[in-house]
Order: structure tokens, then C-alpha cells, then sequence
């Protein structure tokens, strides 16, 4: 994997640097953190709003404006001026995506100043646009870009919207990977800590962008190859080591990255309560299919109708199989999934990509990928390492159920939704959120393509 597996830790990154608020600078340079409170807010970048103004403009936060749910909070549509970024009318002006923080204490505040921070600084097409926030009277809230297509969340799980086709599942991939592979450039080394189908954003033109920076955290600085950090993720969507230690690097987003691929082409959720206790986690389930091309088509989304090229689908799952291996180094890092994602828009590449495979299992060679593994289908499960009894992992919860659990000792909580699951470390609140924001089915805001 040569720099691949070291490229978090190539570039030196300055822990003092001088804080900018100079987008052109930020976006092109490593990010200077760590940074005060009063030196995010005052990023020139963003606007600081009132309560009122976004009161005004979300009608009251009426729950007919209601367009996702998360963990941190609720999401509402709301309109500005395009010009003067004042409350406008319904319909005039600007739309915008406004969340408001449920009252969650310190570290709810936490994630908001992370996203402020993080977003406040980042500036690209694959990474959803934060406007302005408000800090007002013990209020929070975050005001975004409005994505009119909402979450890849609701357009493959949830009744209603047209099923996506497999050409625009590539284009979210590859648009996803574009804004991942930009917070892992070595100028960058964000680690995002959240990828999952209810933070990848879709726009119109089924481009992602991806939202949703609370848990967003800088890469091992040095020679360091991780941070060691709380344990604080999506249950079915966070890597075994790093749910098992606590040590987090760019490869447990490429795990998480390699389990929304699996959505992709499964059309079923990371984690899924609703089914039998083995096709519960996605990965347990698909894995044993996606080295196989004559058993793939058994976990493809049936949504798909076979209309799929199936080397193509071949080459994504055998992709997909390396992101979720369950050896971080055996993971390729984003500079490497890219490329190999955008040759898959074109069937023709899919036999050159899937040769490279098969070259590098008769030699040992690395793979163009940069792999020494082979897809195989023995890898041990990913929920063995899940239970770890000490480490803090990741429980699942009977699903839509408020209740609490006591995961070495720390209380842990549910909240609507049934899917995603931020944990702290032992001894201190784990937290489950919506993933994704369950839209009232009469809202469901995406018009399909
Ligand atoms: N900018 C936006 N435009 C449209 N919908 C959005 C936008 N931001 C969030 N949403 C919707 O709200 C949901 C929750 O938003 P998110 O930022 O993930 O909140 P949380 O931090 O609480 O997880 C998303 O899954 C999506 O459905
Ligand atoms: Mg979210």
C-alpha cells in the first residue's frame, strides 16, 4: 500500500498554525487547529443569524417545513434573501436547509462548533455549503445549502421515490468519493468519521455532497498512523478496529465508504433490525457473495430489475469487498477508490480492472489498488470483532424502541429512527440517532429522476 497506508501521517501538520478565515487559503492549505470558539464563529465566511431571522424564515420552524431528522437535530426548509441573506417570504429568494439542535447539553454544542469549524473552512462541490449558524439565547442551529433531492438515505431505503438506476448509483458514488477523497488529501487530513447514506446529500442532478460534520476529526499528525479517540460512530457502518481500540484513521471512513458501496449495490441498510439476526449487518450478510461472480446477483437490489452490467457490478462489489476489509491496511485509501470508481462508468474498463484482480491472485503482485489482499470469502466476520467485550462496541438496539442499555456501564440511548448509533467510550453516554431522518412520508422531499 507504500503511501497509501502512511499518507495520513506523511505531512507534518501544524497544530498551531495561525487561524484563517480565508476561504481560497483553507481550502487549498492544511487546516489550522486547533482553533477557539470565538475564532470559528468569526469565520468570514459564514453569516451569523438571529433566532428571529431563522424563526422568519422557516415559518416557526412549521413542521410542514420538516425535511430530515439526525442525531443532532431536526432539519427544516427555510427561504433568504439570495443578496442580503434576511428572512424572505416562502418561495422568494434563497433555499435553504436549516437545523436546530435538540437540547442535548455539552456535547451537542460540541458537534455544532466541530461543523462550524469544519465546514466554515472547507469549500468543494462534493461537500455540502454551510451559509451561516446561529449561537443565540441557548439556541444552536446550522444553516445549509438546501439539497433538493435530500439524503441517498431516502432514496434507497425508503418507499416512494423511483428507484435510483444503476448509472446514478456510480455518479453518487464517485461524486461521494470526490468529497471524501478531498478531506483525506494529505493537505486536508480530515477524517469525517460519519460516512453513511443519510449524510450523503444528493442535488438535483443526483451529484453528492456530503453533510454532517459533528464528528469530523484531524488526521494522526507525525509519524503517528492513528488518533486514539472515543469510539463514536454508526452501528453497521464503523471499522471493527477502530470500534474495537479506539484508533481512528482515514481507513475507517474507506471501511464505512466500502459499506455505503454495499448499500449501493444491495439496496439494503448497514444495519437492518427488521431482519433475521444474520442479515441483520449488511456486511456480515453480503460478504460471503461479493467474490463471487456467480453469486452476486443474490444480494444485488432487486429494485434494480437485473439492469445492471454485471462485470461492472463484479468490479464495484470486488471494490467494495477491499474497502470493508477488515485489516486497515488492506483497505485502498480515497486517491485509489476514485480512479477505479470513474473507469466503472464505462463497462468497457470493468475487465481491465476485475484482470488486475485476477493478476495480482496468481502472483501476489499488488493490485493497481495497491492490495496484497485477494477478495476472499473467509474474512472473519466483522461482528466478531464487534464483540469485543471491553472495548466499547458499537450494541445494536431493539429497533424504534426509547430505551436504555447499559454497554459497560454507560447508559445508552435510542432515539427514533432504528439505524445509526454514536457511542462514547465506556463510562460515558452512548448515543443512537436517527440516521437519517425517517421523512413523514408525506413530506418526502425528492422528486425522482
Ligand atoms: N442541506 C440539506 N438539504 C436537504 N436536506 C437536508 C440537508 N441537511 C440535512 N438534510 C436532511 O436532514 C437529515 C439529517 O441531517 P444531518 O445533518 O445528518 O443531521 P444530524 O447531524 O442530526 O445527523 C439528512 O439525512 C437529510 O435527510
Ligand atoms: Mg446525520
Amino acid at each position: 500500500m507504500g503511501n497509501c497506508l502512511n499518507f495520513l501521517s506523511s505531512n507534518v501538520k501544524s497544530e498551531n498554525a495561525r487561524v484563517s478565515d480565508n476561504a481560497s487559503r483553507s481550502s487549498s492549505g492544511s487546516l489550522p487547529t486547533p482553533r477557539t470558539e470565538s475564532e470559528i464563529l468569526s469565520s468570514r465566511s459564514l453569516k451569523a443569524f438571529t433566532f428571529n431571522e431563522l424563526k422568519t424564515a422557516t415559518r416557526n420552524f412549521r413542521p410542514d417545513s420538516l425535511v430530515g431528522e439526525g442525531g443532532f437535530g431536526y432539519v427544516f426548509k427555510g427561504w433568504i434573501d439570495s443578496q442580503t441573506f434576511t428572512a424572505s417570504k416562502p418561495g422568494l429568494g434563497m433555499v435553504v436547509a436549516v437545523k436546530k439542535l435538540k437540547p442535548e447539553g455539552s456535547q451537542g454544542h460540541k458537534e455544532w462548533l466541530t461543523e462550524v469549524n469544519y465546514l466554515g473552512q472547507l469549500h468543494h462541490p462534493n461537500l455540502v455549503k454551510l451559509i451561516g449558524y446561529c449561537l443565540d439565547g441557548g439556541h444552536r442551529l446550522l444553516v445549509y445549502e438546501f439539497m433538493p433531492r435530500g439524503s441517498l438515505e431516502n432514496h434507497l431505503f425508503r418507499r416512494g421515490p423511483q428507484p435510483l438506476s444503476w448509472a446514478t448509483r456510480i455518479k453518487v458514488a464517485i461524486t461521494a468519493a470526490k468529497g471524501l477523497t478531498f478531506l483525506h488529501d494529505p493537505e486536508r487530513q480530515v477524517i469525517y468519521r460519519d460516512v453513511k447514506a443519510s449524510n450523503i446529500l444528493l442535488d438535483l442532478e443526483f451529484n453528492a455532497k456530503l453533510s454532517d460534520f459533528g464528528l469530523a476529526k484531524a488526521g494522526p499528525t507525525g509519524d503517528k498512523t492513528h488518533v486514539s479517540t472515543r469510539v463514536i460512530g454508526t452501528q453497521g457502518y464503523a471499522a471493527p478496529e477502530y470500534i474495537a481500540t479506539g484508533r481512528l484513521s482515514a481507513k475507517a471512513d474507506i471501511y464505512s465508504f466500502g459499506v455505503v458501496l454495499l448499500e449501493l449495490l444491495s439496496g439494503r441498510p448497514a444495519f437492518d433490525s427488521s431482519k433475521p439476526s444474520t442479515e441483520q449487518n449488511l456486511v456480515d450478510w453480503a460478504k460471503p457473495f461479493l467474490g463471487d461472480k456467480r453469486k452476486l446477483f443474490r444480494i444485488m437490489d432487486s429494485k434494480l430489475e437485473g439492469q445492471y452490467p454485471k462485470k461492472v457490478a463484479y468490479a464495484f462489489a470486488i471494490l467494495a469487498l477491499q474497502c470493508i476489509s477488515n485489516d486497515p491496511r488492506k483497505r485502498p485509501c480515497m486517491s485509489e477508490v476514485l480512479p477505479v470508481l470513474e473507469q466503472l462508468q464505462d463497462p468497457k474498463n470493468a475487465d481491465k480492472i476485475l484482470q488486475n484482480v485476477r493478476v495480482k491472485s496468481i502472483t501476489g503482485k499488488k493490485s493497481p489498488m495497491g492490495h496484497n489482499a485477494l477478495p476472499h470469502r473467509s474474512a472473519p466476520s466483522s461482528s466478531s470483532l464487534q464483540q469485543t467485550p471491553d472495548a466499547s462496541p458499537l450494541r445494536r438496539t431493539p429497533p424504534r424502541s426509547p430505551i436504555r442499555q447499559t454497554p459497560g456501564g454507560s447508559p445508552f440511548r435510542q432515539t427514533p429512527g432504528g439505524s445509526p448509533l454514536r457511542q462514547t467510550p465506556s463510562g460515558s453516554p452512548l448515543r443512537r440517532t436517527p440516521g437519517g431522518s425517517p421523512l413523514p412520508s408525506n413530506r418526502q422531499s425528492p422528486s425522482m429522476h
